[in-house]
């Protein structure tokens, strides 16, 4: 896997267009990341983690387990979009198929954290990498699986990323996407209104957006689900 624009701070700097992405678009996403800067420290003591960072974990474990024993099994190579500080991608060490795990973000504290993670664990799988989502540094076709879970309502341009989960996807390959459901009462409150008003500048697409923007990215064989009822999460898994 070659990483595009590797910077001389050891991780991969986004390369900014600011001529070509509006003000308001830098701006959310100048946000975001002063956001998840200030919060990294803490992150993995949040008290969400119950709420919604281990159940999109976990679904994202079961859907790439089906995936493996649809396909027969074998190496996988994986990229986690809006990893923060790789608690996914460590959770995933114990899977003797996992070749590659690969964390990118775009908060620089999140992927520093991530990679003194990295260096005490001497794992060579796993790789931290700072970067859009938006603009993934990496070659066409070079991951089996794409995760990106509670990151998507942060990006200003949702359907360039999907193309981007596409493109760096190799066919056969498969995307698990989980974000904020708020397309019942219980999510729109939650996430529309309480999150919307907390964050500032998000977007939880409704469901049947999520849907038509993976189908217009080239993504089949599209499944959608809700999970939980106190936290709704919308789960899109989607196959190149
Ligand atoms: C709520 S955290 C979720 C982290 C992790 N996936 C989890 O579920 O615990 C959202 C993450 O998305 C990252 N993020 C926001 N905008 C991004 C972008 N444009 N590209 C990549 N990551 C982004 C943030 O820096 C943050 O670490």
């Amino acid at each position: 896997m070659r990483i595009h624009g590797r910077g001389p701070s050891g991780f991969d700097s986004p390369c900014e267009r600011h001529s070509t992405l509006s003000v308001r678009h830098q701006e959310a996403k100048q946000a975001a990341r002063a956001q998840f800067d200030r919060w990294a420290s803490s992150y993995d003591r949040s008290w969400l983690r119950e709420l919604i960072f281990y159940p999109a974990m976990r679904v994202c474990r079961e859907e790439i387990l089906r995936w493996q024993q649809r396909r027969g099994g074998g190496p996988y190579d994986l990229l986690d979009v809006g990893c923060a500080t790789g608690r996914f991608l460590l959770s995933l060490l114990d899977s003797s198929d996992a070749r590659q795990l690969v964390g990118l973000d775009y908060s620089a504290e999140m992927i520093r954290r991530f990679g003194e993670k990295i260096a005490a664990l001497g794992d060579r799988r796993l790789r931290a990498v700072h970067g859009d989502a938006e603009r993934l540094p990496f070659d066409a076709a070079c991951f089996d699986v794409v995760t990106c879970c509670n990151s998507f309502h942060h990006y200003p341009h949702q359907a360039a990323v999907l193309r981007e989960f596409h493109r760096v996807l190799r066919r056969g390959g498969v995307l698990v996407l989980v974000d904020g459901f708020r397309d019942n009462v219980i999510g729109w409150v939650l996430f529309d209104v309480a999150v919307g008003a907390a964050e500032k500048n998000v977007h939880h697409a409704a469901w049947s957006q999520v849907r038509q923007m993976c189908e217009a990215a080239g993504f089949a064989e599209i499944r959608q689900r809700k999970l939980n009822v106190l936290v709704p999460l919308l789960v899109t898994v989607a196959a190149k």
